[in-house]
C-alpha cells in the first residue's frame, strides 16, 4: 500500500433522530447561521422549518438564503455573499443537494475575504485559482444521496454567461459537521435519485479504474460502495419511502468521496468528471449524475478498445457480478450497461438535448480547464478529438423504456 495523508474533520450525525445534537454542534461553531437552500423543495417538504427550528432552539439566530439553482450559478453565490455580510452570520448551513452545499462553501469562502464580491475568478482555470484558502465554518445537511459535498473540500460552480463549470477546492471548505437524515431524502424524485446513484458510483469508479492497484483495502471499500448502490437503487425506485435503502444510499454517497476509498493507491485524474463538468457547464440543465451515466458505457468501451484498465474491469466483473474468464472485462461493461438500462440511467447525449455541433467546443473546454490544454490523462492520452469520439459513441446507447 502506498503512503498517504488524509484529513477528514467532519463530525457526522447519521439517522432520523440526530437533528438536536447536530444543531448543538452548529451552536459551537457560531452564533448566527446563514441557512442556504435551493429552489423550494426543502421548504415545501418542511425540512427548512425543522432545521431552522432546531438551530433556534440551540440558541442560534437564523437567516435564510433561498434560490440556489442546480448547477449553482456564480452570480447567485455573489448575491448570497452580500446577504451573508449584511446579516452578520458567522456559520453557513447548507440544506439541500450538492448544488446548495457547493454554493454554501463558495459563500463561506468568499464571505471570509473582505472586499471581494465575485467568486468566478477564483475557480480552477481562472486567474485567481486556489487563492481562496479560508472559509467561515460550515455545517451541511445533504438532502440527496449523491455528491458527498458534506465531507469534501470541493465546490463545483457554474457561470452561464461563459458556459463554464469549474471547481474551488480547499481543506477549509470541509464542513465541520454534517447531518445525514435518510428521511430528508425520502421524497427525492426518481430521476434525481437515479442521477445521484450514478454520481456515487463514479466517485469510486474513476480511481478504481485508472489509479494503481496497490491497496486491496481501497479496492474492497470501493467495491462495497458500488455493491450497495447496485442493490439499493432498484429498491428505492420500487419503494421510494424505504428508509433503510435510502439510508444506505446516503451513507454510500459519503463513503464514496470521503478520501478513504482512494487512499493508498496511485491517484488518477477524474476523467469522467472532467468530461461531464464540461458538458453540464455548456448545458446547465443537464444534471451531473445523468451526464456521467450517459458517458459510462462509451467511455468504458473506449478504454477497453485501447487495452487500458483491462484487469481492473475484469476484477470488477468478478467482484460485482461473479464473472470469470478471459472476457470478464467486456462482460462487466455489458452487465453494468444492462443495470443502467434497468434503472432508468441509459441514454445517448442526443436524448438529453445535447447537440453534436457542440461536442468539439465542450471537449476543448474539458482539456483546457481540467487537462493540460490538449488532452486528459486516462492511463495515457485522451485528446479532445477522442472525447468527441466518446460523445458520439453514446448514440449507440438505446434508452430503455421504464415502467
Ligand atoms: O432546488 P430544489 O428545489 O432544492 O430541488 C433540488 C434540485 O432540483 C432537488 N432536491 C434536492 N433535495 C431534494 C430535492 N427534491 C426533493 N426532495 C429533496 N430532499 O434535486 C434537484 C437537484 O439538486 P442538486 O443539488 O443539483 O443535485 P446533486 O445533489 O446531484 O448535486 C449536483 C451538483 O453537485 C456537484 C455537481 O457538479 C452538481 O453541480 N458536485 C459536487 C461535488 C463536491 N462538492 O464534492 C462532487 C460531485 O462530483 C459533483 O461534481
Ligand atoms: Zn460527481
Amino acid at each position: 500500500m502506498n503512503s498517504f495523508s488524509i484529513y477528514t474533520p467532519t463530525r457526522i450525525f447519521f439517522g432520523t433522530d440526530q437533528l438536536a445534537p447536530f444543531a448543538a454542534s452548529v451552536a459551537r461553531l457560531g452564533r448566527h447561521a446563514l441557512v442556504v437552500v435551493g429552489g423550494g423543495s426543502v421548504e415545501r417538504l418542511g425540512y427548512l422549518d425543522e432545521v431552522s427550528g432546531a438551530l433556534a432552539r440551540a440558541g442560534l439566530r437564523v437567516t435564510v438564503f433561498r434560490g440556489i439553482e442546480p448547477n449553482p450559478e456564480s452570480a447567485t453565490i455573489n448575491r448570497a455573499v452580500a446577504v451573508l455580510r449584511d446579516s452578520g452570520a458567522d456559520v453557513v448551513v447548507p440544506l439541500g443537494g450538492g448544488s446548495v452545499m457547493d454554493a454554501a462553501k463558495a459563500v463561506a469562502a468568499l464571505g471570509a475575504l473582505p472586499g471581494e464580491n465575485d467568486i468566478w475568478p477564483f475557480v480552477l482555470g481562472q486567474p485567481r485559482a486556489f487563492q481562496l484558502a479560508a472559509a467561515l465554518p460550515l455545517a451541511a445537511v445533504p438532502t440527496t444521496a449523491a455528491t458527498a459535498s458534506e465531507v469534501t473540500p470541493y465546490a463545483v460552480i457554474s457561470n452561464r454567461a461563459v458556459r463554464g463549470k469549474s471547481v474551488l477546492a480547499h481543506e477549509s471548505f470541509k464542513p465541520a459537521a454534517a447531518l445525514l437524515n435518510p428521511a430528508f431524502t425520502a421524497k427525492v424524485p426518481a430521476v434525481t435519485t437515479q442521477d445521484g446513484a450514478a454520481d456515487i458510483l463514479s466517485h469510486v469508479l474513476e480511481n478504481y479504474l485508472l489509479g494503481g492497484d496497490e491497496s486491496a483495502l481501497a479496492d474492497h471499500h470501493a467495491e462495497g460502495v458500488m455493491a450497495a448502490v447496485l442493490e439499493s437503487l432498484p429498491r428505492v425506485l420500487a419503494n421510494p419511502g424505504d428508509l433503510a435503502h435510502r439510508g444506505r444510499l446516503l451513507w454510500a454517497s459519503t463513503l464514496a468521496l470521503n478520501e478513504y476509498p482512494n487512499a493508498g493507491r496511485r491517484p488518477s485524474q477524474f476523467v469522467l468528471h472532467s468530461m461531464e463538468h464540461a458538458l453540464s457547464g455548456w448545458y446547465p440543465d443537464l444534471a451531473h449524475g445523468r451526464g456521467l451515466a450517459t458517458l459510462y458505457p462509451a467511455y468504458f468501451r473506449w478504454l477497453l478498445a485501447r487495452g487500458r484498465a483491462q484487469s481492473r474491469f475484469a476484477r470488477l466483473g468478478e467482484r460485482l457480478f461473479g464473472l470469470a474468464g478471459a472476457d470478464a472485462a467486456d462482460r462487466f461493461v455489458e452487465r453494468f450497461e444492462a443495470w443502467l438500462g434497468a434503472n432508468g440511467l441509459l441514454q445517448a447525449l442526443g436524448d438529453l438535448g445535447i447537440a453534436e455541433a457542440d461536442y468539439a467546443a465542450v471537449a476543448d473546454y474539458a482539456v483546457k480547464t481540467y487537462g493540460d490544454g490538449r488532452q486528459l490523462d486516462a492511463l495515457g492520452a485522451l485528446p479532445a478529438a477522442e472525447i468527441v469520439a466518446i460523445f458520439k459513441a453514446t448514440a449507440r446507447q438505446a434508452r430503455v423504456p421504464q415502467g
